[in-house]
């Protein structure tokens, strides 16, 4: 046997191996690890991912799943701060690296926390992206709602990236497809806007639904308790500011433990 073909040992506790790295602009990136065989996790949770720090104990974030339950390996997107203790080192990763991962699940942006409804929002805003990249591939999305509707609030365009790729791929696979449709009034929405950069939808979400801009473009009915859950994820401001539009409407926050019409949890970052 010769160096190459012996397997890498991992060589840390709860370590995996990074599979896949790709940087979408100078701020953001995603990659994938090696998913542990007994790491079960419901789409929309998040585990706690790292690096050895230099003083020897493991540098650990929370980090939402972005691939669905099903796949065979763990999906991350992440922000990447200069001086952030932890991102300032992962935006190095490179395939083969090793990363911690402590396989125990938790979230609240899980179809469990939510009571049956018609139409399913999907609020994000930056990084808060990932959870919603996880729940848009599980099949359950579209089994359980005739309509899910994803918006995602981006400085610039380039920051869109990760996620209108996203949706593409999920319009030309085969089998979401299916549950789907292909037809122009599909089930899958995507409601795009920036803020600081032209795009065809700008805006802050929170904007465009007080003034209705947003049913208005996407010919819909407004946000009625009846029918309409929500999950969110984005900046700290941002939850809070859309929760209250949300309760406006006559939504109430759901938990793991006590299932409404909305859940929310802030995008991680350093
Ligand atoms: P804005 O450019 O007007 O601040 P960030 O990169 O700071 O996390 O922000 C991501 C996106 O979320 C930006 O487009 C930003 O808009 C928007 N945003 C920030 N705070 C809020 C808020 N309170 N309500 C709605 N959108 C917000």
């Amino acid at each position: 046997m010769t160096d190459q073909t012996i397997p890498k040992v991992p060589t840390l506790p709860d370590a995996q191996t990074v599979t896949y790295v790709k940087h979408w602009t100078d701020k953001l990136f995603s990659f994938r690890v090696s998913r542990p065989a007994s790491l079960r996790f419901r789409s929309g949770e998040f585990v706690m991912i790292g690096l050895m720090g230099d003083n020897g104990r493991p540098l650990l974030r929370a980090y939402s799943i972005a691939s669905p339950s099903w796949d065979e390996e763990l999906e991350f997107y992440s922000i990447k701060v200069q001086d952030g203790p932890l991102t300032s080192r992962l935006q190095h990763l490179k395939v083969g690296d090793e990363l911690i991962l402590r396989p125990k699940p938790v979230g609240t942006l899980v179809h469990d926390a939510i009571l049956p409804g018609k139409r399913l929002w999907f609020f994000a805003t930056g990084t808060g992206f990932a959870p919603f990249a996880s729940l848009l591939r599980d099949p359950q999305t579209f089994e359980d709602y005739d309509e899910v509707i994803i918006t995602h609030t981006c400085r610039e365009v380039g920051e869109l990236a990760y996620g209108a790729n996203l949706i593409a791929s999920i319009r030309e696979d085969e089998m979401l497809q299916e549950l789907i449709g292909t037809e122009n009034l599909a089930k899958l929405r995507y409601y795009p806007t920036t803020t600081r950069e032209e795009s065809p939808t700008m805006g802050r979400i929170t904007d465009l639904l007080r003034s209705g801009q947003v049913f208005a473009d996407l010919g819909i009915e407004p946000i009625e308790p009846g029918a309409d859950r929500a999950m969110v994820c984005g900046n700290l401001a941002f939850n809070v500011e859309i929760k209250e539009i949300l309760e406006g409407f006559g939504l109430r926050e759901g938990a793991n433990s006590d299932p409404k019409e909305y859940v929310v949890e802030k995008a991680f970052v350093d």
